[in-house]
């Protein structure tokens, strides 16, 4: 891992003015390209093939102002990047296709690359998440599978690959000598927060060193297990799965978001603890049962694909901010506030 201090003298060395967002051309970047052209703020989009470009001539106006080709996502252009003065916007698709080429990349990233080893391990997560006093799916051995459970790889791929096991049996006779956790199947209402720590002001909700807006909420629809009640009526047997397909909008029983900010809050502060702390956008995987009670099963410390939904605001952000703002334009405030204030060095890493 390259140290803050090095990321620290390269930031020292940009241009504030001339500051420039820069992402792979996938996940969220037409949602950051243009939040970021609503804030005067450059970008640079990252392709590796040309169907990525294409895709920017139905979209335009989220067209970003000058794209690089690299040959792979985790071969990203360092001199290139430096030149530009740019800040790489961390997302889903980097995450998982860079991994380890970020850790070492001279170019600072938006919120804490620490972050990246613990998003990665599905163990180290489960000890922030423990860490945050939040409520876990319990994660079985599986010579004990005694429920129904959800067995998955390492790293995120967007559910692909996952199945559910009932017995011991059935976990050797798909998995024997894989690489996976085993998690009870938790039953109930999937909800996903988008969250934004700000170290930069105290104003609003308070959490660690500064505050967290709770910007939008999102539920997935994942293929095939949210249709599935099509197939069942329809009289097909399916084998269910989990391959994220989209995102589907969702607000929440008022007297539920109490609980939700405070497992913002949590997560914010363990994460301060553990390794640094998350400035920027975070999110967290839940789910809602019966009696109310929220459990989580993931953390992704990073803009998620969900705020897709939400390019000018949601029911949410519009009682914090009184215009449009997306989990991406928030992200583009945010560097231009630091900046001014002389304060990158708090938000990027
Ligand atoms: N413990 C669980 N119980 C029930 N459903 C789960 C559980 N964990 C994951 N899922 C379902 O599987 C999907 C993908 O799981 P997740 O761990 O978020 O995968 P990824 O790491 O690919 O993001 C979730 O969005 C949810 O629908
Ligand atoms: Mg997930």
């Amino acid at each position: 891992m390259i140290s803050k201090e090095k990321i620290l003298e390269v930031i020292e060395g940009y241009d504030k003015k001339k500051l420039t967002l820069a992402t792979v051309c996938s996940h969220t970047s037409l949602q950051l390209f243009y939040s970021a052209k609503q804030e005067n703020i450059r970008t640079l989009g990252l392709v590796t093939n040309e169907a990525q470009r294409k895709m920017y001539d139905a979209f335009p106006l989220a067209k970003p102002d000058e794209f690089i080709d690299v040959e792979d996502s985790n071969k990203l252009p360092e001199a290139e990047l430096a030149e530009r003065n740019s800040i790489i916007i961390p997302h889903g698709s980097i995450v998982e296709y860079a991994g380890k080429a970020l850790d070492k990349l001279a170019v600072p990233v938006l919120g804490n690359r620490n972050s990246l080893l613990w998003e990665r391990d599905r163990v180290k997560m489960f000890e922030w998440m423990r860490t945050a006093g939040l409520e876990l799916p319990a994660l079985i051995d599986p010579d004990k599978i005694d429920r129904p459970c959800v067995v998955k790889h390492a790293g995120a791929k967007g559910g692909r690959g996952y199945a559910i096991v009932h017995s011991p049996e059935e976990f050797y006779a798909k998995f024997a000598n894989q690489d996976v956790m085993v998690q009870e199947y938790l039953i109930g209402v999937r909800v996903y927060p988008h969250f934004f720590y700000s170290p930069l002001s105290k104003e609003g909700y308070r959490a660690s060193d500064g505050h967290i807006e709770m910007l939008s909420i999102d539920r997935r629809f994942e293929s095939n297990i949210d249709e599935s009640y099509r197939t069942v009526i329809a009289g097909v047997p399916i084998k269910p799965s989990f391959t994220v397909v989209g995102n589907e909008p969702l607000v929440l029983r008022e007297s539920l978001l109490n609980d939700v900010l405070e497992m913002g809050k949590d997560v914010c502060e363990a994460a301060d603890k553990l390794f640094g702390g998350i400035p920027g956008p975070f999110c967290l995987e839940l789910i809602c049962d019966e009696n109310l009670q929220f459990y989580a099963f993931e953390i992704s410390a990073r803009i998620v694909a969900g705020t897709n939904l939400y390019p000018t605001g949601s029911p949410y952000s519009l009682f914090a901010f009184d215009e449009p703002m997306g989990t991406g334009r928030r992200i583009a405030r945010e560097v231009k506030l630091a900046a001014k204030a002389d304060k990158l060095g708090k938000i990027v890493y």
